[in-house]
């Protein structure tokens, strides 16, 4: 073991060596830092926090953090965490420790895959009603587009509503947190979040949008328990089954804001590159839909996606390239070994499925999107943690499975009707935009068109 620490930047090195920080993209800067200093990269961790980061790149180290050792880190600590928690609460995302355990029982059985096979109509009926209001012809805002459908299909699974009354307000509302964390992440000095600096009010005013509107929906339903088979509906009853304690309406709360927060933002994003992908490889998009034209996706079920593999492939493909995550963060509860370094206690640690995902050690050719790398036999020995896009361990996406059944079959259900290509026919010069999820950096104009 090395005693000298992981070799990085000083600050000064940082502004001068790494243009991605100047230009306050982390992901640029995190894919310097690994160019130039390797797998474990010490780099001084954001200002307001003090103490020392750690990039850690290698997939032997990423076992580490998220499994072997997950015990020693605590699941949030970075400066964007505590940022959640203004609006998330104390939600799965934001929460830690005998909360966090308490709150995962109760809900994880929620979300095994069995438990939201009941979803899958709801995925193809929201995605034939999305193809249902465009013409061919008609041209639309890619990003725009799938926000809208995974609002509707997050407020349905959780309400048995579309949210399409408050659809703009939500919108509005998480547009608003998004552009201010990400002013906040990137400067040198923020205010805490507590003092009324006009960027303060605005992220309360929104974090009170979502609050409101979870709030509302909850006391709507306590008037009327029996009345709908939803998510809302399950956690209105859930029992721990340790303690038999039911959650209270703040409890509740939290959680419905972390589902529309975390599981709208992440699933149109991905929709999102998906069709980017597919629209700026009109081969694979073909292919994909002559794979799912015949399948019939009037009754889905899980038996359905064993017919859907070719749109598994392209999702996981897609979240490879632009995982909705690209940064995962942990704080050391005591020294741990990463790379043949010790890491102090207290030490900020960051993962990147972005990088790793791109890494040629473990992927051959990896700018190439080509679904077949997901093909079982196509490479057999991959490293396991060389992916992963819903992170691993205790803390690993508590929605994934209801994420791996929506983005196949919504995109199975359009690709079949409809091909949707860029509105000027030429590939846009697109890259990606960091700040809570992974979504691009232009507007993706886009257009309907008829297969032929
Ligand atoms: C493309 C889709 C999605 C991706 C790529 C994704 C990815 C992730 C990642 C990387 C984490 C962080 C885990 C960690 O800190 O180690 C996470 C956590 C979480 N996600 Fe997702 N997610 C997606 C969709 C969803 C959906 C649809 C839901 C719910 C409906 C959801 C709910 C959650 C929750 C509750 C957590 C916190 C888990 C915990 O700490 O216990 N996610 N997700």
């Amino acid at each position: 073991m090395s005693s000298a620490g992981p070799p990085g930047p000083g600050t000064r090195d940082l502004v001068t060596l790494i243009p991605g920080a100047i230009r306050n993209d982390p992901l640029e800067s995190a894919t310097t830092l690994q160019d130039h200093y390797g797998d474990v990269v010490k780099f001084p961790y954001h200002p307001s926090i003090g103490g020392s980061g750690y990039l850690v790149c290698h997939p032997d180290d990423i076992r580490t953090v998220l499994q072997t050792d997950q015990t020693k880190f605590r699941a949030h600590d970075t400066r964007a965490r505590e940022d959640f928690k203004v609006v998330m609460g104390d939600g799965l995302v934001t929460s830690d420790g005998d909360h966090w355990l308490r709150q995962t029982r109760m809900i994880t059985p929620m979300f095994r895959r069995h438990s939201v096979e009941r979803f899958c109509r709801l995925f193809v009926d929201e995605a034939r009603r999305a193809v249902a209001e465009l013409e061919p012809g008609d041209e639309f805002e890619l990003l725009r587009e799938c926000k809208r459908i995974a609002m509707r299909i997050i407020g349905q699974a959780l309400f048995s509503t579309d949210l399409e009354a408050r659809e703009a307000d939500v919108y509005e509302a998480l547009t608003t947190l998004r552009e201010g964390f990400k002013r906040r992440n990137y400067a040198p000095v923020a205010a805490p979040l507590w003092m009324p600096t006009p960027e303060n009010r605005r992220i309360h005013d929104a974090r009170e949008v979502l609050s409101t509107v979870a709030e509302e929906l909850i006391a709507e339903r306590r008037d009327d328990p029996e009345a709908e088979d939803d998510l809302l509906a399950l956690l209105l009853t859930a029992e721990d089954r340790v303690t038999g304690e039911t959650m209270t309406d703040e409890e509740i709360r939290d959680e419905v804001v972390t589902f529309i927060v975390a599981g709208h933002t992440t699933i149109a994003a991905a929709l999102t590159w998906a069709w980017y992908l597919l629209a700026s490889n009109p081969a694979a998009h073909r292919r994909l839909h002559d794979s799912v034209r015949d399948v019939d996706l009037d009754s889905p079920s899980l038996e359905t996606m064993g017919e859907l593999g070719e749109a598994t492939r392209v999702v996981e493909e897609t979240m490879r390239l632009y995982p909705s995550v690209p940064l995962i963060g942990r704080e050391t509860k005591e020294p741990v070994e990463l790379g043949g370094y010790t890491v102090a206690e207290g030490s900020t640690i960051v993962i990147s499925p972005y990088l790793t995902h791109r890494d040629d050690r473990f992927w051959h050719c990896p700018g190439a999107f080509d679904p077949d790398r997901f093909r079982d036999e196509r490479d057999p020995d991959r490293h396991e943690f060389a992916y992963f896009p819903f992170s691993a361990g205790a803390h690993m996406c508590t929605g994934r499975e209801f994420a791996m059944l929506e983005l196949p079959l919504v995109l199975s259900a359009v690709v079949a009707e409809r091909r949707w290509t860029f509105a000027d026919d030429t590939v846009p010069d697109v890259g990606p935009d960091f700040s809570v999820n992974l979504e691009p950096d232009t507007e993706i104009r886009m257009r309907v068109d008829e297969w032929t």
